[in-house]
């Protein structure tokens, strides 16, 4: 199983925070963005990982993390991403690292406090599809939201005004490989991107999809409030850091 790590984007919304560097750079508490997504993947047993970004100053993603020594990797993938064609655009550029495995996806700006070694372990099990985890949050229309019914979800709607649940589905995604395939198949969505939530659709439709609801807190760290909340959470302690 392979581990990629989405860290492009422009950071629009830290304006200007991000004008004159990549918001997964930013420093939450006291490392760098980036760390914690690896270390998400580390902790679940994932040592092969690649990571995409772009824009000018992916440059110095190389020169922070070179070869991956701070979290006892031996080497690191990198990938470029032309352009801003959106998360599931980023995750093409990666097909020929995955080499046909199963694929653990984390969005560069999402932290967490435990690990996904049990989510991780029980989608191996799962043999083929998706999983997708999930958290309970105050403001799920910031998100993409799942309908649920029962142990089932029943498709996920991207930043619903409306919202079905009280859940977000958190950027942290187990995929088969099959993943590479809808993802040729999107159409972008109003905001002119090629949506993940779409691909998990994909999967839900054809009766592949698993959730899970994740232990301890999780965060994204997109927004002005966000971020320093992600810094505060850390601060406290009890995050996935060594
Ligand atoms: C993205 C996904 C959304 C997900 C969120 C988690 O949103 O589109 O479904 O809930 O990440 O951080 P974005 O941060 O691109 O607005």
């Amino acid at each position: 199983m392979k581990g990629i790590v989405l860290a492009g984007g422009l950071g629009t919304r830290l304006h200007p925070l991000t004008k004159i560097t990549n918001k997964h750079l930013l420093p939450v508490y006291n490392r760098p963005m980036i760390y914690y997504p690896i270390q998400t993947l580390v902790d679940a047993g994932i040592d092969d990982i690649m990571i995409v970004t772009g824009g000018n100053h992916a440059g110095d993603f190389l020169r922070l993390l070179a070869n991956g020594k701070d979290f006892g990797l031996r080497g690191i993938s990198y990938a470029y991403q032309e352009g801003e064609g959106g998360i599931a655009a980023a995750l093409a550029l990666t097909e020929h690292f995955a080499r046909g495995e199963a694929i653990v996806v984390v969005l560069g700006d999402n932290i967490i406090e435990g690990n996904i070694a049990g989510p991780v372990r029980r989608f191996r099990e799962q043999g083929k599809g998706a999983k997708i985890l999930l958290k309970e949050v105050p403001d799920p229309q910031r998100f993409g939201v799942p309908v649920l019914d029962g142990p089932r979800v029943v498709r996920i709607e991207e930043k619903p005004a409306q919202p079905k649940s009280n859940y977000a589905v958190i950027g942290i995604y187990c995929f088969d490989n099959r993943v590479y395939d809808f993802a040729r198949t999107l159409k972008p969505s109003a905001r002119g991107e090629l949506e993940i939530t779409d691909v998990n659709n994909r999967f839900i439709e054809e009766g592949s999809m698993t959730y899970e609801i994740l232990e301890g807190w999780w965060t994204d760290a997109g927004t002005f409030e966000s971020l320093h909340h992600a810094s505060n959470l850390v601060a406290a302690g009890g995050a996935n850091r060594r």
